[in-house]
Formats: C-alpha cells, sequence, structure tokens
C-alpha cells in the first residue's frame, strides 16, 4: 500500500485531491494529510473523510523542520503531493512576508526532510520514491496577444509577490533535481474553480455575492483573461503526472479555456437565474446590474493560457469537464452548502472583505 504525504490537503485543490484520490484507489492508498490551516483550510472540506483508517490528519506547520522530519520518521511516505501555500494575490500584495515564509522556505522544508528520508548513501534515492511539487502558469507572467501560450519553456516572468514566490518555489525544487537527483516534478496548472474554494477567489465571491444580493467587484475593465480547469481535472492531472510522468520533468496543466472575467462574472448570473425557482425571492435580485467595476488589481497580470501540448501527448492527460457543465456543477455545489459558506464567510472573513473592497 502506497503512502502520501500531501500537504495542504484541508484547502481547495488539496481536499478536492484527497477526495479523488480516495474514490479512485479506495483503500488501496494511505493519505497523511498536514495542513496548519489557516484561514484557507477548513477540516469541514474533508469531513466524509475524516474516519477513514487509511486518512491521517496531521496539524502542522511546512516551515516546522522538526515537526515534518517527524512525520518522515515514523511514516514509511511514498508520494509527496505538496499543495501548502499562500494562495491569494491580492493578499500578496498587502502582505508578501508570510508567501516566502511559507511558499519559498517551507517547501525547502519539505524538499530537505523528504531527501533526509529517502537518500541513500550513494547520493542516490529510495526506489519509486516520488515528490510533486504543486505551481502555478502565474509563474509566466502575463500574455498579451491572442493565440500566444504558456509553455514549460516560457521563461518566469512573475509580477505578484505571490507569483515570485511560487517561482521561487519552482527554482529551489529544479535546483534539488539538477543538483540531487531528486525524484520531483513540478506542475504549473491554471485557474481552478469547483467546490470548496475560499470566498477570495472570483467564482466563489461571485457565487455567494449573487446568491446574496451583493454587488460583484470586477477589478478594472473586466477584460483580464484566465484559463479555467475543473479542479477535479486538476487532481487527474497530478496523479497522472506523478505515475506516468517522468523524473525531473515540468508539466504545464490547463488548456484552451480561456475566458474574459466579465464573461465569468455575467455566466454565474445568468446560471444562478436559470437554476433558481421562480418561487425563491433571490431570483428577483440576480441580474446585471449587480455588476460593479472597481479599481484594478495592482500590477494585474492581462492574460494566462496553457499549451498543455506536453501533458498530452507524454502522458495522455487531457482537460475533460466542460466549462459549461464545471460551472453548473459548482454553482449547484454552493447552493446544497450554504451552511458551508455561511462558517467560512462568518468572524475574520468580513473583516477581509471590508479591508479588500471598501
Ligand atoms: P488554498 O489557499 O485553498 O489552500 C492552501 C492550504 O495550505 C490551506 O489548507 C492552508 O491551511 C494550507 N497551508 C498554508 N500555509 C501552510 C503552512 N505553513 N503549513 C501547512 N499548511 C499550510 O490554496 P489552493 O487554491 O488549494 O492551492 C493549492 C496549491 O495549488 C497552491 O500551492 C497554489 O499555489 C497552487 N495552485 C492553485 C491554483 C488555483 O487556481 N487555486 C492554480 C494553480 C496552482
Ligand atoms: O492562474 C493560477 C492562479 O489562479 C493560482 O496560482 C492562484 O492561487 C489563484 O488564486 C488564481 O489566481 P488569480 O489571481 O487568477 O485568481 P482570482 O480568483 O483571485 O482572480 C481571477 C481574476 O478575477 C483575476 O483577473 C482578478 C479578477 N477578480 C478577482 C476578484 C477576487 C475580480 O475582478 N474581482 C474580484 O473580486
Amino acid at each position: 500500500m502506497r503512502t502520501y504525504l500531501v500537504t495542504g490537503g484541508s484547502g481547495f485543490i488539496g481536499s478536492n485531491y484527497i477526495h479523488y484520490m480516495f474514490d479512485r484507489y479506495k483503500d488501496e492508498i494511505r493519505i497523511i494529510n498536514v495542513d496548519v490551516l489557516t484561514y484557507a483550510g477548513n477540516p469541514e472540506n474533508l469531513k466524509d473523510i475524516e474516519n477513514n483508517e487509511n486518512y491521517t490528519f496531521i496539524k502542522a506547520d511546512i516551515c516546522d523542520r522538526d515537526a515534518i522530519e517527524e512525520i518522515f520518521a515514523k511514516n514509511e511516505i511514498d508520494r509527496v503531493v505538496h499543495f501548502a501555500a499562500e494562495s491569494h494575490v491580492d493578499r500578496s500584495i498587502r502582505n508578501p512576508e508570510v508567501f516566502v515564509q511559507t511558499n519559498v522556505l517551507g517547501t525547502l522544508v519539505m524538499l530537505n526532510c523528504a531527501k533526509k528520508a529517502w537518500e541513500l548513501e550513494d547520493g542516490s534515492f529510495r526506489e519509486g520514491k516520488r515528490f510533486l511539487h504543486v505551481s502555478t502558469d502565474e509563474v509566466y507572467g502575463s500574455l498579451e496577444e491572442e493565440g500566444t501560450y504558456f509553455y514549460e519553456t516560457t521563461p518566469y516572468d512573475p509580477h505578484s509577490p505571490y507569483s515570485a514566490s511560487k517561482a521561487s518555489s519552482d527554482l529551489v525544487v529544479k535546483s534539488y533535481i539538477d543538483t540531487y537527483h531528486f525524484p520531483a516534478f513540478i506542475t504549473n496548472c491554471s485557474n481552478n474553480y469547483g467546490a470548496y474554494q475560499f470566498p477570495e477567489k472570483l467564482i466563489p465571491l461571485i457565487i455567494n455575492n449573487t446568491l446574496q444580493g451583493k454587488k460583484l467587484p470586477v477589478y478594472g475593465d473586466g477584460k483580464n483573461v484566465r484559463d479555467w480547469l475543473y479542479v477535479m481535472d486538476h487532481a487527474k492531472a497530478i496523479d497522472m503526472v506523478m505515475e506516468k510522468g517522468r523524473i525531473g520533468e515540468k508539466y504545464n496543466v490547463g488548456g484552451h479555456n480561456e475566458r474574459q472575467n466579465i464573461e465569468i462574472v455575467k455566466t454565474i448570473i445568468h446560471t444562478i437565474a436559470e437554476m433558481l425557482p421562480d418561487s425563491d425571492p433571490r431570483k428577483a435580485h440576480v441580474n446585471e446590474e449587480l455588476i460593479t467595476y472597481v479599481a484594478d488589481r495592482k500590477g494585474h497580470d492581462r492574460r494566462y493560457a496553457i499549451a498543455p501540448d506536453k501533458i498530452r501527448s507524454e502522458i495522455g492527460w487531457e482537460p475533460e469537464t466542460k466549462f459549461e457543465d464545471g460551472i453548473k456543477m459548482t454553482i449547484k455545489w454552493y447552493f446544497e452548502h450554504q451552511e458551508w459558506m455561511q462558517h467560512v464567510t462568518s468572524g475574520a472573513y468580513q473583516k477581509y472583505y471590508e479591508e479588500m473592497y471598501r
């Protein structure tokens, strides 16, 4: 039985990945989730599997070397899937320091602990051990023209403190691959959407505000473009790279689902309007009048677009969920999990929202 050490498994993508893995492999795998539970980490995301005997949660900070070393010492870890990070660009613009701390130094701790546990006396690594560093397309910077794409060979050009910290962490992982032949992969994925996403990010924020009849803040002219991927397709890509990827390689994940932000916002409004029954009083306020253009994000990247050629040709992965289906499934999930939304938007979120959007 393989044992996975997942960092940041209580966050958005990490919790979806853990669900995906238990659905796919059932009791053939064991997962240890290490998460310090920042504002973005939520044990409710994994409530349905918390009693699974193949699942263990450990509350620990990836920057805490002793705690991480102990996990490797006490468990035979075969795979590390490293999600844990500060992930929100707007927060990085207001408070960059924690991004460097968690994303760069935390990644270094994870690498060192895995290296120590897996390295043999001759400097090679124990058979079958793998480390996958989950990164972002934002490391490549911003595209202007339609028809240009991010490839694995595109030079790094990060702009926000978040993307700079992720770029730095990628380079640290690369240095371990190049220097020690450390058995790692790097995946650079585009914008994810789906269940359990914290409503500081565009899609859940717009869904929540629309349902509540609150203003829908659109930055700048609303024409920035993101390449949206359904989160379960990302989870599948990570699993496939882990099992079929060439060690030491990086793979872009995403592909050809570019949308302007304003299009996303309008799609959400119209989909919610369609889904609400006529008898629902919220239906009266669900319309485009909620849209409010607000000041642009500082250093706002114009366009992201992934060329998924390498992962498709080498590994056989392709995005499977059409945006039209994925966004409906996502909205339906938020309809059905309003208690989840109430829990995550009480307390500290209110303060964040007021400071961010006042
Ligand atoms: P998230 O913010 O929802 O979750 C991050 C998780 O990491 C949380 O559970 C948090 O508690 C945990 N964490 C933060 N600091 C920690 C620390 N010091 N020690 C232990 N745990 C800590 O993020 P997400 O959107 O799920 O993103 C996960 C990863 O995927 C990140 O590395 C991010 O850069 C990358 N990524 C995200 C997207 C996206 O669209 N969301 C796209 C591409 C790549
Ligand atoms: O591209 C991958 C990245 O996608 C990940 O690495 C990040 O972790 C993830 O947060 C996401 O970054 P973005 O900045 O692209 O996502 P966000 O949801 O914050 O914003 C998406 C777009 O919507 C962006 O152009 C900014 C805009 N936006 C966002 C918010 C929160 C608005 O117009 N209004 C808003 O209120």
